[in-house]
């Protein structure tokens, strides 16, 4: 008897379970590899909308799995691991958002999309870091309370000038530790290389970055470019398709390369688990799902005009 490789017991038991496969950009590449879409959280978010499949698989972080089950709660959700969380998604509080409402009366509670759904039931709209500038600025309120990532809140707060922001002091621990002094030596070794930066990095290396955006908009823009090598200031998953895509270039990480253990989690041995025995489905209780569907609806209907 021939012995099947775990890819192809995931893709026999995929068509037998009518199930897809969903994965960001930050997962293993073994694991980007057997999706059957990968992408960065806006366009996930988008694609798990209309999927003909009954059964998402999706490998990336709670929140994730979380969205794809409030925009689809006819569908199976199941998480290759229920312990991979983003420890950003809790770093806000329904007390601050529920205080600033009283002091604000047009106060618009803007929430990344890295947020648990209890904090989105609790929002306005929700944002991605490929969508936040231009939603915020589409917004009719001047007061703005942006939850959770205060990095990616100032950044937007520079973009659209024109608002009033009231900051979180949430933040992404692996983006926020990119060290400033290791982009600098890298750029010194590389004087050609272009520094393309995710904007839940720190305002000081913002600064010093030629490019600023979501993991789809740096591996857009690596291809546009006509440089040829760059330095990369993002979770070091995006390697993987920068590196497919372009052959030809060359991708520099910092030297302590910037690693979401709680993304590294997901592995083709718990794909196949969670295939095989329908575990780890995403339950959220009818009210919360309810709640916290409209500010996320409202961000695809803003991003789609
Ligand atoms: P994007 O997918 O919007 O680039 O965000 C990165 C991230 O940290 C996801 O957890
Ligand atoms: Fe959360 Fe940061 Fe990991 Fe993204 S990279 S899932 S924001 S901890």
């Amino acid at each position: 008897m021939q012995i099947m490789t775990i890819q192809e017991e995931i893709r026999k038991l995929k068509q037998e379970k009518n199930a897809v496969i969903l994965a960001h950009y930050y997962v293993r590449p073994e694991v980007q590899e057997i999706a059957d879409y990968i992408g960065d959280s806006f366009y996930l978010s988008k694609v798990a909308v209309g999927l003909k499949e009954q059964t998402i698989v999706f490998c990336g972080v709670s929140f994730m799995g979380e969205s794809a089950k409030i925009l689809n709660p006819e569908k199976r959700v199941l998480m290759p691991d229920m312990c991979a969380d983003c420890a950003m998604a809790h770093m806000a509080d329904a007390e601050t958002i529920r205080e600033l409402r009283t002091q604000y009366e047009d106060l618009a509670v803007v929430c990344y999309i890295n947020s648990t759904a209890e904090l989105k039931q609790l929002s306005d709209v929700c944002v991605t870091s490929a969508n936040a500038v231009n939603i915020v600025r589409e917004l009719p309120n001047r007061n703005i309370f942006f939850i959770p990532d205060r990095n990616l809140a100032h950044f937007v707060a520079e973009k659209v000038p024109e608002k009033h922001f009231v900051f979180n002091e949430g933040y992404c621990p692996v983006h926020q530790e990119i060290s400033i002094e290791e982009v600098k030596r890298a750029k010194n070794a590389h004087p050609g290389a272009e520094v393309l930066t995710h904007p839940e990095c720190p305002a000081d290396l913002l600064e010093i970055s030629d490019y600023i955006g979501s993991t789809s908009g740096i591996i857009e823009y690596a291809g546009k470019s006509r440089a040829s090598e760059f330095i990369v200031c993002t979770e070091n998953g995006v390697r993987y398709e920068l590196e497919k895509k372009y052959p030809e270039k060359t991708f520099y990480f910092p030297e302590t390369e910037p690693v979401c253990q709680d993304m590294k989690r997901i592995t083709l041995e718990k794909i196949l688990h969670v295939l095989k025995t329908g575990e780890n489905e995403v339950k959220l209780d009818d009210t919360l799902r309810e709640k916290s569907k409209l500010p996320l609806q409202r961000m695809l209907e803003l991003a789609g005009k």
